[in-house]
């Protein structure tokens, strides 16, 4: 919470700054040069704005975006039903202001605390899911903190560096099997941002499209067969929603058969083998469709 309320210093960051840079001034002659200071906050690159904010905020380091990525769907298969898409809150509390979030980094708290979970409160243990897995689902939400946090840095950071013809060429080859160019045409009004664009091509959001929703076929021991959409899932159960609304929880014992199918199951695949260049390059590309 200290940290939200620290939100929104960007103008007090000037001015320490300014104050900074002064009286570093009459040390120039000395004997150690020090890289030239930067004049003035406004004068600075994006870069070095975004880095005197975080220091001066007092922020983690800046979440790292191939882990984000990575616990994107993660979080929402296995937290977001409890937690809300964006982590602020559903049944369960809200995770942008949790101490648990705040205090960690790179998943040192978080992992270990996921592991077991707090049961008899309705917080599920994570116990069969990876080290890796966990860590990305904290650099997820630590992603979702830097949003709402740190909004003076994040839209000043510049993520169309790549280039568009190979973009172009690399969606030619890899999209037009499934998409329309219809699809693209505006895209990037659609987004907005570019960091709302590279997250929505890369792993479109599921939440309020019902078309992009996992169904499953469970098939019961007696030959019978219930279909419907996937609300949760796991080893041990699942629960569907049918289409008349009903909702089945099936425990999944040896006889019992379950199919799901995942309209984002290629994105699932970019998602996870999509290489940096690439990713560039393809939101340069899209970012020219205004
Ligand atoms: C079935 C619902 C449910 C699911 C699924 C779930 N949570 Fe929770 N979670 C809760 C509840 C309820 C609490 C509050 C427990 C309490 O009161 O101490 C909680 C608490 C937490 C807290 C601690 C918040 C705090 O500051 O005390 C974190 C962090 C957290 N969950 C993360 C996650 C993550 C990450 C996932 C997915 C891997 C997840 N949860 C999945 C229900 C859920
Ligand atoms: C195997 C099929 C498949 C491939 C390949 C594929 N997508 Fe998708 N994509 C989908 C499906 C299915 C949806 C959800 C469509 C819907 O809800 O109508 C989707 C949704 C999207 C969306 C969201 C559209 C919107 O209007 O919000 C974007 C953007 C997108 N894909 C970009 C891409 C890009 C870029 C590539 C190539 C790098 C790609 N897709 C490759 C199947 C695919």
């Amino acid at each position: 919470m200290r940290r939200l309320l620290l939100i929104g210093a960007l103008a007090v960051t000037a001015t320490v700054w300014a104050a900074v840079g002064h009286s570093q001034e009459p040390s120039t002659g000395e004997q150690n040069p020090q890289p030239p200071a930067p004049r003035s906050f406004m004068n600075m690159t994006p870069e070095q704005r975004a880095a005197l904010t975080r220091s001066f905020l007092g922020l983690a380091p800046p979440p790292d975006k191939a882990m984000v990525a990575r616990g994107a769907p993660l979080f929402e298969r296995n937290c977001a039903f409890c937690h809300g898409p964006h982590a602020r809150g559903a049944e369960g509390p809200d995770l942008i202001t949790s101490d648990e979030v705040l205090t960690d980094s790179r998943g040192e708290k978080l992992v270990p605390f996921l592991k077991v979970g707090r049961p008899a409160k309705g917080m599920p243990s994570f116990a069969t899911m990876t080290d890796q897995q966990l860590t990305d689902i904290a650099e997820f939400l630590h992603q979702q903190v830097e949003d709402v946090a740190n909004r003076g840095t994040y839209h000043l950071l510049n993520i169309v560096v790549g280039d568009p013809a190979k973009g172009r060429a690399y969606v030619n080859a890899h999209c037009m099997q499934c998409h329309a160019p219809q699809t693209f045409a505006h895209i990037a009004g659609k987004y907005r941002t570019p960091d709302r664009l590279q997250r929505g091509w890369i792993w479109p959001e599921r939440y309020g499209y019902p078309s992009r929703a996992v169904t499953a076929v469970v098939t019961l021991p007696d030959g019978g067969a219930i279909r419907g959409t996937v609300m949760q899932v796991s080893d041990f159960r699942i629960t569907l929603v049918d289409s008349a609304g009903q909702t089945h929880t099936i425990v999944r014992g040896p006889r019992v058969s379950v199919r799901m199918t995942d309209p984002l199951a290629a994105h699932e695949a970019i998602l996870l083998h999509v290489r940096n260049d690439d990713m560039h390059n393809v939101t340069a590309y899209l970012e020219t469709l205004k």
